[in-house]
């Protein structure tokens, strides 16, 4: 109970000190072509960097949720809405109605669109995950229907994506991985069925359709997040190979799901990141967020007073590493509203992992953040001099 009142004390302070940045201070509309300038997008247009977020794109019904998202972001990521499963949820049938409203979003504010995600073993059409399983799709028409899903897909969006995430999650995890290293997983849905080659297919083919769109090859922990670089050797490997091959890989998105219980190391992930730009690659952060437990799924209270801490400064040492790698082009958190995050649906017990709260109030992450894109774009050594 006392940790919820500090909480709430704290937030009633940050509202009061950060109110061009929210959405209920002023009542006031502000003017869309002029983001706030202590939003996250107007400190990081200075450095050339983007701050992305994920969207929902029925959420953008709320106005106060919308105004965050044309605020503080110059760069957004449906969650859902361009994903197989709910773009052809009928075979045939393409339903881009949610995704094109958040590119029209985008476009009426300034902000670029980043593809998520076109090759995935989750979030697949019921009518094909079936198909497989009953045999009725064999491998060759599984291929033939994935070329023809990107393509499609690829091609609806021409011209209007900044990033697409065309492939996701592919590698083992390290604590998988027998021996080490790590490498691709064998069990992945496309990989068991089409052998690791169709990686260097999808990239050609997203190429082919849109050959202005940046292609990103997109995973967890390849940063060294979960303690090991066995899995950013194994994706640092490959993409050097497949690049030698000419496969069109032009990004390494990094996700970046952080978690306080375990934490993580800075400066190993700007390792990582800037061997991958070594390749001559750009690199990432594509999801952003750092979970903690907390009292229920609801409030989200952190359960440990030491999460208040950790959970801002781990999204701190995430963006320092983005930064000081000039490689680093976008640094996109999944969600930017703790009501709105898939980490109590998805991690028992855990939550608080949004830079604003369940109200939509701005957290010490929020504010962190602010701090350190404004430092940078001062002239602080970290992006500069590299
Ligand atoms: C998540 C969405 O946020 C949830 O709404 C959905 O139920 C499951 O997927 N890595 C990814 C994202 O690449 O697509 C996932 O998004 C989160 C983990």
């Amino acid at each position: 109970m006392r940790m919820r009142n500090l909480l709430l004390a704290g937030a009633a302070v940050m509202v009061t000190v950060l109110t061009a940045g929210t959405a209920t201070a002023s009542g006031t509309s502000l003017d869309r072509t002029k983001p706030p300038a202590d939003s996250l997008r107007a400190l990081a247009a200075g450095i050339n960097l983007r701050i992305g977020t994920a969207v929902t794109p029925f959420e953008l019904d709320n106005p106060a949720y919308a105004q965050i998202t044309g605020d503080q972001f110059d760069s957004v990521t449906p969650g859902n809405e361009m994903k197989w499963e709910t773009v052809e949820r009928v075979q045939g049938v393409y339903d881009w109605s949610a995704a094109d409203r958040l590119v029209t979003f985008a476009q009426q504010h300034g902000q670029l669109v980043r593809g998520h995600t076109l090759v995935w073993h989750n979030q697949l059409p019921g009518w094909l995950t079936s198909g497989v399983a009953d045999g009725s799709i064999d491998n060759d028409e599984l291929r033939a229907l994935l070329r023809k899903h990107v393509i499609d897909e690829v091609t609806h969006f021409k011209g209007k994506i900044w990033q697409w995430d065309v492939a996701n999650e592919f590698f083992a995890n390290s604590w998988d991985a027998h021996p080490l290293p790590s490498g691709i997983n064998g069990d992945n849905f496309w990989v068991s069925h089409l052998g690791e080659g169709i990686l260097a297919d999808v990239f050609r083919w997203a190429r082919e359709a849109d050959p202005k769109a940046l292609l990103v090859y997109n995973d967890y922990n390849i940063g060294g997040e979960d303690g090991t670089n066995a899995k950013a050797d194994a994706v640092y490997a490959w993409a050097k190979n497949l690049l030698a091959q000419g496969v069109p890989i032009d990004v390494i998105g990094n996700q970046g799901h952080l978690d306080t219980q375990y934490g993580f190391s800075g400066p190993r992930l700007t390792a990582a990141l800037s061997r991958y730009a070594s390749l001559g690659v750009k690199v990432a952060i594509t999801e952003a967020d750092v979970r903690t437990f907390v009292d229920n799924a609801t409030e989200q209270v952190p359960t440990s007073n030491l999460a208040l801490f950790a959970q801002p400064y781990e999204y701190v040492q995430m963006l320092r590493s983005c930064l000081e790698v000039k490689e680093c082009i976008s640094f996109t958190v999944w969600g930017f509203g703790d009501a709105n995050s898939w980490v109590p649906g998805w991690f028992t017990g855990e939550g608080y992992a949004c830079i604003y709260d369940v109200n939509l109030n701005p957290k010490p992450a929020f504010t962190d953040l602010q701090h350190e894109l404004m430092l940078a774009g001062k002239g602080a050594p970290q992006r500069h001099g590299r």
